[in-house]
């Protein structure tokens, strides 16, 4: 948190973006802060919005929240008649509020639904895609975005389990991935983990979300704006730096041109040469933040 607040500086009546409000908590400590700040707040899960409602209570008059996903930002604040922002927050992936409530399905300890979908009112929950995929299909989500190398293995485990009776919740699917993949040693991950991070990736079309999403925001950012981003695992983190590295300004001459002609594309400046690791003392408040890069970038050319 005062990582994200030191690299965010006030601006004066400035607008700030949180493009994944969750529990509100960045939201909170930027309008805390800056006193005359305009802060707009997204978030694709409405459960997320209801709840920001009531955390951000007392600064109504400054804070607009939208139920709406990050790679639709541009929509967001074209209704809203604002140009640009001088402040963008993505701290992306699952909240607290989703794996401690078991009807969501996000978490293998706590038995609920398969449904893992951030925005419930649309698309396909996990269950199905458990249900309509084959083989192939399982095993390359569980490869691509779980980067989970038995991946094979545990996509036959499901197709033979899903033939006895289909398989509907996160325990049903935890017990049939620890069957084929056994824990290797205390304290090592759980074997469930990549699985549940490869269909809550799928699930909500996270990855290609992220990528239109950090285009749009850079595009919306004032002259001076600054973006951070949080991620929490190395296919986003790749994703951000990739990303803000292309919007650096950079040669794309042919290779035969002997002087730059192209003017050098290219209208952001990353900040943070490596990405920024949680403090002990977060880590030990907020475990789950163990795993967070945060990487910010700022606009520096119209
Ligand atoms: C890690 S939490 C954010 C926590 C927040 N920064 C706070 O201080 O409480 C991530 C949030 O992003 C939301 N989210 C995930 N993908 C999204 C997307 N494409 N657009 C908008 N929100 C998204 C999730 O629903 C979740 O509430």
């Amino acid at each position: 948190m005062d990582e994200v607040l030191h690299w965010l500086p006030s601006r004066k009546k400035g607008i700030a973006l949180d493009s994944t409000l969750g529990g509100g908590g960045h939201a909170e400590a930027l309008l805390k802060r800056d006193p005359d700040l305009r802060l707009i707040g997204l978030d694709k899960d409405v459960e997320a919005i209801t709840r920001s409602h009531k955390r951000l209570k007392q600064f109504e008059d400054r804070v607009d929240l939208v139920n709406s996903g990050f790679e639709e930002l541009d929509q967001v604040l074209d209704d809203l008649e604002i140009n640009c922002v001088d402040l963008v927050i993505m701290d992306v992936g699952v909240s607290s509020f989703h794996l401690n409530e078991p009807k969501r399905g996000f978490s293998f300890s706590q038995n609920g639904l398969l449904d893992m979908r951030f925005d419930t009112s649309v698309g396909t929950n996990a269950s199905d895609i458990i249900a309509r995929s084959n083989e192939r299909e399982l095993a390359s989500i569980f490869t691509r975005y779980g980067e989970q190398s038995q991946a094979l293995k545990v996509a036959k485990a499901i197709i033979k389990e899903r033939a006895k009776s289909p398989i509907k919740t996160t325990v049903q699917l935890s017990k049939i991935v620890e069957s084929v993949l056994p824990r290797k040693r205390r304290g090592a991950i759980h074997p469930s983990t990549k699985v549940f991070q490869a269909l809550r990736i799928a699930v909500n079309d996270e990855l290609d979300a992220l990528s239109k999403g950090l285009k749009l925001a850079a595009e919306r950012l004032c002259m001076g704006g600054r973006m951070a981003v949080i991620s929490f695992h190395s296919l986003e983190d790749r994703i951000v730096k990739r990303t803000m590295r292309n919007l650096e300004p950079h040669c794309v001459c042919p290779k035969e041109s002997p002087i730059c002609v192209c003017n050098n594309p290219g209208y952001m400046k990353i900040l943070t040469k490596k990405p920024i690791r949680p403090k002990q003392p977060e880590v030990e408040t907020n475990p789950r933040s163990r795993s967070a890069k945060l990487r910010v970038a700022e606009r520096i050319k119209v």
